[in-house]
């Protein structure tokens, strides 16, 4: 039995045991670290290795073209997690197979930062179920072929999590695993050069505690104390954390907030040297124990600091990374109806080598920053700060023909810089003409929600969807009510999953229907054409229309063209493919690939019907 974890430490341990000599010097702790990774695989259900090893010989699993993930908060969609279990019939109806679970661990009420601030790794919020339920959950969800994801909030522990509570009491052992300081004066040189997260809703780095007479520092929440990985005691304590959820049948751990796991006076107290090393070793520690696992890193950073987390193709890091930047870029086509960025985004994503894999999604449970490319922006004359200025007002609704609605997100009156927030529907129109009882308006809306969707599941990656983005969910107002979440924008489309719409799916003429149905049709053409691979080559093609994108895909002998016209005017891609005859896969009509007329938000996915 442990002849196969003894093959693979043996194949990483060098590796293993200079990297962590490498940041901690300490023998006695590396080995520790070794033996309780034995621990963890001997403990790990059968089950489980029979996964990991049959995705050890099949290490493309997660690059295949059926996959579609789902982002949801347990309670918003179900209840709890038994909730959950009942709902993966409409989860597989849904072509769903990769469920992100958002965080369900023990949290501080009023103090948990949607659970990104975990009290107890080892524990599920009560008002969500039991470990025991979350076992049978990832049983059942193993059972249909669907891939669990759950966050792990490794920068930081809730103030009321017990070490923190120890460190509190003035406990030297527990404080070494934060960053105490009896005085300001280096929180204040910390602020010279460490960039803010909330600058409205937590601004400054450091929180005073009364208790402690001392300042902690809490790059997120001011009851979020980031943890000291410094500390190898802090490590390794993360590492079991990790293997135990992994244990519990998680696929996907969702690494939180990455790039700021490691600290630095006189640094920015991002990206740093060491937070490589120390996902590198959690790459290998689940190589050896759980190899079946993927580690998907949250990296929402400027687009040169993203790639680095997958590491090199021989010495990799994260499995799979957001694809932030193309996201970003895609509401600022949106906006401006101009595709040349969005074009020049994707063909340095598509020229990475295809080992990578992206998540790609139209927005998830956080804000939508505009991280762009300023200085190609500033060629064309757009400045950064009347730019940001622009997609903010745009995505209101109150300048540039906008259809959206949405609010701002941490406002900084001094940098005059916002993030935004919304659904995807919402941000398409779909709220403003269904108050306004708009006809035609709802058309528009509907159309350009679905030709986002389509153009996002043509990108190479895993296509992941906002549970309630799937009927056209509107933006909720009603967090505004609630003390613990109104100072926190983001709520706005964390709305909980409207049951009742749902039922409007079966009537056809419903929003509901139309996108749902429309969702559901490009899913299953995506799951039938390996084109839609994520290893496929993918490139994009001159239209000489400024509105309208056009991609292109080719794997398995397949090639696929997708065109869209992200402007509400028709419009027509000047492109000229004589390489054969195209069907339209929508329609199942033939059509040139060439001169291709397309209504205001119109696409279509063409597909080479002859020749290689
Ligand atoms: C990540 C989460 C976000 C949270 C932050 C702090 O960015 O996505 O929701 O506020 O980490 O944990």
């Amino acid at each position: 039995m442990t002849d196969i974890f003894q093959k693979r430490l043996e194949r990483h341990r060098d590796e293993m045991r200079w990297l962590y000599m490498e940041l901690y010097d300490n023998g006695d702790m590396y080995g520790e670290l070794e033996q309780r990774c034995r621990e963890f695989y001997m403990e790990r259900s059968s089950g489980l290795k029979a996964l990991d090893q049959s995705r050890e010989q099949d290490s493309d699993w997660y690059k295949k073209n059926d996959m579609l993930g789902m982002m949801l908060y347990i309670d918003n969609f179900a209840g709890n997690l038994k909730g959950v279990q009942d709902k993966l019939d409409y989860l597989e109806k849904s072509n769903v197979n990769y469920v992100h679970l958002m965080p369900f661990l023990d949290t501080a009420e009023g103090k948990s930062d949607g659970g990104y601030a975990v009290r107890d790794f080892r524990k599920v919020q009560e008002k969500l179920g039991t470990m025991e339920d979350l076992e049978n959950l990832t049983k059942a969800c193993h059972k249909r072929k669907m891939s669990v994801c759950c966050d792990f909030v490794m920068n930081h522990t809730s103030e009321d999590h017990d070490w923190a509570r120890r460190a509190r009491g003035g406990d030297g052992e527990y404080m070494s695993r934060y960053f105490f300081y009896d005085s300001d004066v280096i929180p204040r040189q910390y602020e010279q050069t460490v960039p803010q997260v909330f600058p409205a809703t937590a601004p400054g780095n450091f929180t005073w505690v009364e208790e402690a007479g001392h300042y902690v520092m809490t790059t997120f929440y001011p009851y979020q104390w980031d943890l000291n990985y410094q500390n190898p005691r802090v490590f390794n304590e993360m590492m079991y954390n990790f293997l135990y959820l992994a244990n519990r049948g998680i696929d996907i751990i969702r690494i939180d907030a990455v790039p700021y796991i490691w600290k630095e006076l006189g640094t920015n107290c991002r990206n740093l040297p060491q937070v490589h090393t120390i996902i590198r070793l959690m790459r290998i520690i689940s190589e050896i124990v759980c190899p079946g696992v993927l580690l998907l890193g949250e990296v929402v950073m400027e687009p040169a600091r993203v790639v680095p987390y997958f590491g090199t193709v021989e010495k990799p890091e994260c499995h799979m990374l957001y694809n932030v930047t193309t996201m970003a870029t895609t509401w600022h086509t949106v906006a401006t109806r101009d595709v040349k960025l969005l074009r020049q985004q994707l063909d340095i994503v598509n020229s990475l080598p295809k080992e990578y894999v992206f998540l790609n999604y139209l927005r998830c449970h956080d804000d939508i920053g505009w991280g762009l490319d300023y200085d190609t922006l500033a060629r064309d004359g757009m400045g950064e700060v009347p730019h940001k200025k622009y997609l903010n007002d745009y995505f209101l609704g109150t300048v540039g023909n906008s259809n959206s609605r949405g609010e701002l997100y941490n406002y900084d009156p001094v940098t005059q810089d916002a993030r935004f927030c919304g659904t995807t529907a919402s941000l398409c129109g779909v709220e403003k003409a269904g108050f306004e009882g708009d006809a035609e308006g709802m058309e528009q809306a509907i159309r350009l929600d679905l030709m986002l969707h389509a153009y996002m599941f043509m990108q190479s990656g895993i296509p992941i969807l906002y549970s309630g983005d799937e009927i056209g969910q509107v933006n909720d107002y009603g967090y505004k009510e609630d003390r613990n979440k109104r100072e926190d924008s983001r709520y706005l489309h964390r709305g909980a999953m409207n049951w009742e719409n749902v039922r409007k799916v079966k009537d056809s003429r419903s929003v509901e229907a139309r996108i749902y149905s429309g969702l559901q049709r490009l899913e299953e053409l995506r799951k039938a054409h390996p084109a839609f691979a994520s290893h496929a080559n993918a490139w994009t093609v001159e239209t000489h229309d400024q509105g309208i994108l056009c991609l292109g895909r080719c794997h398995g002998g397949e090639k696929i063209l997708g065109i869209f016209n992200f402007s509400e005017e028709a419009g027509t891609a000047w492109i000229d493919e004589a390489d054969g005859k195209y069907m339209d896969l929508l329609t199942g009509k033939d059509r040139e690939a060439k001169d291709v007329k397309l209504p205001g938000y119109g696409f279509c996915w063409l597909r080479r019907k002859s020749g290689k």
